[in-house]
């Protein structure tokens, strides 16, 4: 299976918030942030394997700023590693100046998906090969938080967990 490139999985979904998606704050309700953000990893993660994907962790949401309501906000996604049937996937979620064109980045996430058959059952998908500096970071990292999130779910022994362990070596 030929590695690809994160670029050829970037999502951007582009959308407006609306009054029915704020806090009493008039602020854009975290929830549906998140909804965004899993949507657009989604696409990303079918977008880099073309099979069925499920979401399999959410590793880390910031919410940085409040986003008024009426903001314009794209959210970014795509796959910073594979492994044999997961993917980690960066979002990133950018504020638009609709005067200025200005943009401003008010939150980010990395999620796992896994990709899987019709049955249910995880099956492979393409290896990842960064093209920037930041793509190339980002890989870098994924294995800690990979074996992190693994530890977390009870899914790995932390004596197991290798990357995470060098940390403090
Ligand atoms: C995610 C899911 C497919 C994993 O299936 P499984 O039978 O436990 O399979 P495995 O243990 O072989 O794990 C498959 C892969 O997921 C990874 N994985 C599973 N849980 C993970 C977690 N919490 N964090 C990071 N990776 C995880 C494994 O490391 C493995 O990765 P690899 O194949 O790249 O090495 C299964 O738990 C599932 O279907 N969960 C429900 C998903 C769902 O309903 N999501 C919300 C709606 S889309």
């Amino acid at each position: 299976m030929k590695a690809k490139t994160p670029s050829e999985s970037l999502t951007i979904l582009t959308d407006l918030v609306l009054p029915g998606e704020t806090n009493p704050l008039d602020s854009l309700f975290g929830g549906e942030l998140l909804a965004r953000m899993d949507r657009a990893c989604s696409i990303a993660a079918r977008r880099h394997s073309r099979e069925i994907v499920v979401t399999a962790s959410v590793n880390h949401v910031a919410f940085n700023k409040a986003v008024p309501v009426g903001s314009i906000i794209s959210v970014e996604a795509k796959v910073s590693r594979a492994f044999h049937s997961s993917m980690e996937i960066f979002v990133d979620v950018w504020r638009e100046c609709i005067e200025t064109g200005n943009r401003e980045k008010v939150n980010e996430g990395i999620y796992t998906f896994v990709a899987v058959d019709a049955d249910g059952k995880p099956t492979k998908v393409p290896l990842i090969a960064p093209e920037t500096p930041l793509e190339q970071e980002r890989y870098d990292a994924a294995l800690r938080r990979k074996q992190l999130s693994l530890v977390l779910s009870k899914r790995m022994l932390p004596k197991d967990a290798t990357a995470l362990k060098k940390l403090f070596e």
